[in-house]
């Protein structure tokens, strides 16, 4: 079972508190709903019988699964984030200036991403490559990458942030 992450309002002035309110009540839903799958799943007996990939009870509980907690996971990175300002660390401004030629660049790129993005843009660091990438999610499980750890984390579903809001995390390749 998992618990949600007790987030304060405070210092935050990029959202009114009732914003913040309502958007942490979507957040603790996804929670509640991640433990329900969970349970349901426990004692879904016959799961590897009746599993279909066109429809199954299985098959939706483990699609609901993976948009619940991705919806826990990205909401937890983004409260965390929100309201700092936006100022990668000194090592990542140097790698992002080598991978985009300048800042400016990688935050056009950014601002390009966000608006694209019919939920989530999500700066992360693909192993595989050893490059940034600014990543757009049409949904909390639909767009992410294997093996992308995400360093930056912008909701855009409800398409109202600013970006000067955010804050890079401290990143160590
Ligand atoms: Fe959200």
């Amino acid at each position: 079972m998992i618990k949600a992450v007790d987030f304060k309002y405070d210092g935050i002035t990029a959202l009114s508190k009732e914003q913040f309110d309502e958007h942490y009540k979507l957040y603790k839903g996804y929670v509640d709903k991640v433990n329900e799958i969970t349970d349901k799943l426990k004692s879904h007996e016959n799961g590897a019988k009746d599993a279909n990939s066109t429809y199954s009870l299985y098959r939706g509980l483990k699609e609901s699964e993976g948009f619940a907690l991705d919806g826990c996971i990205l909401h937890e990175l983004y409260f965390e984030n929100i309201g700092k300002p936006a100022i990668p660390c000194e090592k990542t401004t140097k790698l992002l200036n080598i991978q985009f030629g300048t800042i400016e660049n990688f935050f056009e790129d950014l601002t390009a991403c966000c608006k694209a993005a019919r939920g989530w843009c999500v700066f992360c660091y693909e192993h595989r490559t050893a490059t940034f990438r600014n990543i757009l999610l049409d949904a909390h499980n639909v767009g992410n990458i294997a093996l992308g750890y995400p360093l930056l984390v912008i909701d855009m579903y409800e398409n109202t942030h600013r970006l000067g809001t955010y804050f890079f995390c401290v990143f160590t390749p």
